[in-house]
């Protein structure tokens, strides 16, 4: 059988929808509406007129779309795709965390579970966290799980403290600065562009910081040909795609993998659409209060 022309049939046939995040196995692409960051498929999801979203990505994501889209059918086709830096905080810890520093807002990053969101004051990605931080217009602020992309919008501001929880991703958090330095020798024409999970000491080495969008970004406007890419493979696989002309290197020609964006595969997405199923579902009570805190990022970042 041919997945991809089975996927597009269904598709049409069921009025569905896939979105697809840039470190998902890249053949996906073919398959996809949508393709891009953690802000950029948010909006997607806020938008769609599709009844069934198939989500590409991990299970935060598919739970997002799915409190953005209560009535709608939301389906992650391998259930078993988690985010290990979402698991890193549960709603005990958050409460904990909150009781330390009592009425100080509280930021969290996309990438945490329902229950975090709903008792967050606003959320955040990769793409708009400075913005989310300056729209509180609070000296202090609580930022969780990612301590380094909290750190980074600190120094970004200057001007607020941001007090960060102890998470972070582990696939970017394991990036250091003699991997650059390394990596710099081996190419010294390539600029480095890496991702605001990476620890600071990594990211003052940096030639860009930005998410995966304002990474593909600066290759797309850049008449630069050599980049070293700090951030997941899925990245790096749809640069070279994209752009044959320029070069891409790994940190010590290393690819770094997120095992848990791979496990989704076109034969998943199948199945996902034609069985309609795995479902994602969301407590009412929950999905109420983080959409609120989901809503809010999606309207500063209009
Ligand atoms: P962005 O999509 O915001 O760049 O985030 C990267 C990420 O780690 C998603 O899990
Ligand atoms: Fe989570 Fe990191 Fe994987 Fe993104 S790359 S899904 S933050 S573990």
């Amino acid at each position: 059988m041919n997945y991809i022309t089975e996927i597009q049939r269904l598709k049409r046939e069921k009025n569905a929808v896939i979105l697809a995040h840039c470190y998902q196995n890249i053949e996906i692409d073919e398959v996809a509406d949508y393709i891009g960051d953690s802000l950029y498929l948010s909006q997607m999801a806020a938008k769609t007129d599709a009844d069934i979203i198939i989500f590409a990505g991990v299970y935060f994501m598919a739970q997002t779309a799915k409190i953005l889209n209560p009535s709608k059918k939301v389906i992650l086709p391998n259930l078993k795709a988690g985010c290990d830096m979402a698991d890193m905080i549960n709603l005990q810890q958050l409460r904990e965390f909150k009781n330390k520093f009592p009425n100080v807002p509280t930021v969290c990053y996309i990438n945490s579970t329902a229950e975090v969101k709903a008792e967050c004051d606003i959320c955040c990605t990769s793409s708009n966290a400075i913005k989310i931080v300056e729209s509180l217009k609070s000296p202090k602020v609580l930022f969780l799980p990612d301590k380094n992309l909290g750190r980074w919008v600190e120094k970004q501001l200057g001007n607020v403290e941001v007090i960060t929880y102890n998470g972070c991703c582990p696939i970017h958090n394991k990036l250091n600065p003699t991997g650059i330095k390394e990596t710099k020798s081996q190419y010294p024409n390539a600029l480095v562009l890496a991702h605001p999970e990476c620890v600071e000491d990594f990211l003052n080495l940096a030639d860009y910081v930005g998410s995966t969008t304002g990474i593909m970004n600066y290759v797309k406007n850049s008449n630069e040909k050599e980049f070293i890419v700090a951030t997941e493979k899925g990245v790096l696989d749809r640069l070279k795609r994209d752009y044959p002309n320029k070069k891409f290197y790994d940190i010590n020609n290393t690819p770094s993998i997120c095992q848990s964006m791979k496990l989704n595969t076109v034969k998943d997405i199948y199945n996902a659409l034609q069985n309609e199923a795995p479902e994602i579902t969301v407590d009412k009570e929950i999905a109420q209060k983080a959409l609120k805190c989901i809503e809010r990022m999606l309207e500063v970042s209009k």
